[in-house]
């Protein structure tokens, strides 16, 4: 644990180094970890191909690191605790040793199906351990992992499963969703039948024990294949830059894009910024709620924490279940040191009960951390009191999946904090303000576009099979920085707090979602002509989806159509995408060449119609009054 900062003159010092050495100050960070090889080169810095690598030339396996490396001093550790969706049914802990065994029998039932390094394999798996037993056995043996959540839909979990080519699906039979029971076989069944042909065998975990439809040629139990292989398993000799996994991630064109991230960067920097940010001490219990299908669940459930040998807890259920006390008893029975979650959950919860936290004893907390949208100050002010008693840090941390890891948090009890402020950049990371011509803003009490000027070790490498796709969404808009789609303000210390997306990309509940991808789904019903999604401020979910739908005829049944629709949507890409609102129009406002006019949608969605400014550019002005006088504010 050297390399955890204690102080702020540590910080301050770490920083200064990162910036003026930072190759230097990465190797020192890097040689805490195991290798079978050494380095030859700490960074190749080409932001303009792009063409970064980190530890060029080393060996490693993250799973030696996440797991083997930890045996001699916590073998007997809990690694892993799960809270299942029941509160009255078992817990299931795993100590290092245990969850060693578990990964090694899981790489060798997949051996023994034919993957080999290199082979990506899909999991469409709810959050039991068996979903982080398979993650890390992928990473055993070198195999890819491609997680996809386990709410998207078939057709969205086909586009993913071929994107990807992958060999093996890992599912479970059913999801327990609080008081309801979810098809995940079949929804993997229906996947496949959709023309995934690269998909050899299904392996499922029977996590209810609800029936499901079996294929001989291709299906195969976890409890028939697994539970019988050897607990020995040697770990897979990678390159540093091998590709570790794929995830998939909306932006503001066409489909998801696979996310590249490779080993040794993504190792150093996940435990690196776990340790800071959470500032874990040995015996500590941490808790990240985040689902495993996003980048917050690889990074800060799974691979940050067991780097950093800390005890991590998963949670099967939701925040709502039995009640919404849940999270606040969980804290309680496992005396919970840091909690680490999204403001939506906090926004929620804190409606649903004011004082619901104050029957739970949470005197074990010590950090709280929030992630993936913009927290408001409200939600900060009841998360720091209710849930941290005015004394324990509330620590804002800016990310996304391209980053692998948090880049700009407050630091616990060593940085201040500010509510709506992620504040300081981690040592290692530079970011930048620039203003709409690409141009540096230097000084502080600005706001502009974030971009990071430096590699870092956990930063993307490429987009699955379009490294292309990887140039010119994040490189290519301003040559020499990463540019990272949001907009920040700077203030006059120099905090950093994220305003949001800049692109057509919206934050549902901290759900990054593509507003092409929802206009996809909508255009495919017979009557929809086109539409216009657009994201407006929700007071739960940070931002609710407004569809402007222009259908063929005048709708007479707008609820029935209304209805098609979101199940269009729900069956596209799955039920997080749904528009809140839909509104249809006559005609949308469009540009002499024929472009809708997203400007104009956005400032009526946001119901802030004197700011609609000119619209004398439009071939159909009166299409404006048009749709204000049918826009909807009910949120
Ligand atoms: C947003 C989630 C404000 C941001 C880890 C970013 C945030 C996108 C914060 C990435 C935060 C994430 N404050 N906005 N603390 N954290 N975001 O890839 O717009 O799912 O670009 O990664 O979420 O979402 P992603």
């Amino acid at each position: 644990m050297s390399v955890q900062i204690k102080t702020l003159e540590q910080y301050q010092e770490a920083f200064r180094k990162s910036i003026e050495n930072p190759e230097a100050f990465w190797a020192e960070i890097a040689d805490t970890f195991t290798w079978y090889q050494k380095w030859h080169t700490v960074v190749n810095n080409d932001m303009i191909t792009p063409d970064v690598r980190w530890f060029d030339g080393a060996k490693v396996n993250i799973t030696q690191n996440c797991l083997d490396r930890h045996i001699p001093e916590r073998g007997n550790q809990t690694a892993l605790i799960w809270e299942p969706n029941e509160p009255d049914a078992p817990t299931q802990k795993y100590t290092y040793s245990e969850l060693l065994a578990e990964v090694c029998k899981c790489a060798n039932a997949l051996k023994s199906l034919g993957v080999q390094k290199g082979d990506r394999v899909c999991f469409y798996m709810p959050m039991v351990p068996e979903v982080a037993i398979g993650i890390l056995a992928c990473a055993r043996i070198g195999a890819i992992h491609s997680v996809v959540f386990a709410g998207f839909s078939a057709n969205a979990l086909a586009e993913r499963i071929k994107d990807a080519q992958a060999k093996v699906v890992l599912c479970t039979d059913y999801n327990r969703r609080g008081p309801k029971t979810i098809p995940v076989k079949e929804v993997v069944d229906e996947a496949i039948e959709m023309g995934c042909d690269s998909v050899s065998h299904v392996l499922t975990y029977r996590s209810t024990g609800g029936d499901v439809l079996w294929d001989e040629r291709r299906d195969i139990w976890w409890h028939k294949l697994v539970d019988v292989q050897s607990t020995v398993c040697a770990p897979e000799i990678m390159d540093a830059e091998d590709p570790l996994f794929v995830l998939y991630t909306s932006g503001s064109t066409g489909k998801p894009k696979g996310v590249v991230h490779t080993t040794a960067g993504y190792m150093v920097f996940t435990c690196y910024t776990f340790m800071n940010t959470f500032q874990y001490q040995d015996g500590d219990i941490y808790w990240c709620t985040a689902d495993v299908g996003w980048v917050t669940g690889h990074s800060y459930i799974l691979y940050g924490p067991l780097l950093a040998g800390a005890t991590t807890l998963m949670f099967e259920g939701v925040p709502g279940y039995p009640d919404t006390g849940r999270f606040w008893q969980v804290i309680d029975k496992y005396k919970v040191n840091q909690f680490y979650t999204a403001p939506t959950a906090i926004r929620a919860l804190m409606a649903a009960g004011w004082d619901e936290p104050d029957k739970y004893d949470l005197s074990s907390i010590k950090v709280l951390g929030s992630v993936g949208e913009p927290i408001n100050e409200e939600a900060w002010r009841w998360y720091d009191e209710k849930i941290g008693r005015g004394n324990s840090p509330v620590i804002d941390t800016w990310w996304q999946t391209e980053t692998g890891g948090i880049m700009i948090s407050s630091l616990p009890g060593i940085t201040d904090t500010k509510p709506c402020f992620a504040a300081y950049p981690h040592p290692g990371i530079q970011p930048v303000i620039l203003d709409q011509n690409g141009q540096i803003i230097t000084e502080n009490n600005v706001e502009g576009l974030l971009c990071i000027q430096y590699p870092w070790p956990g930063m993307l490498r490429t987009t699955y099979g379009d490294h292309e796709r990887c140039r010119t969404t994040y490189f290519a808009p301003y040559p020499g920085y990463y540019f990272t789609g949001d907009a920040a303000k700077r203030d006059e210390d120099g905090r950093y707090r994220i305003i949001g997306r800049v692109d057509d990309v919206i934050n549902v509940s901290g759900h990054r979602i593509g507003t092409a991808e929802v206009e996809d789904a909508i255009n495919q019903h017979p009557e929809i002509v086109e539409s216009a999604v657009i994201g407006f401020p929700h007071d739960i979910k940070g931002q609710g989806i407004y569809a402007f739908v222009k259908a063929t005829h005048d709708v007479t049944q707008p609820e029935q159509l209304r209805k098609e629709i979101l199940e269009m949507v729900t069956k596209y890409i799955g039920p997080i995408a749904k528009p809140d609102i839909i509104q249809f129009v006559i005609q949308l406002p469009k540009t002499r060449s024929g472009k809708i006019m997203r400007r104009i949608l956005r400032k009526i969605a946001e119901n802030q119609y004197d700011q609609i400014g000119d619209i004398s550019t439009l071939i159909n002005p009166e299409s404006v009054e048009e749709i204000k006088s049918g826009a909807q504010h009910p949120f």
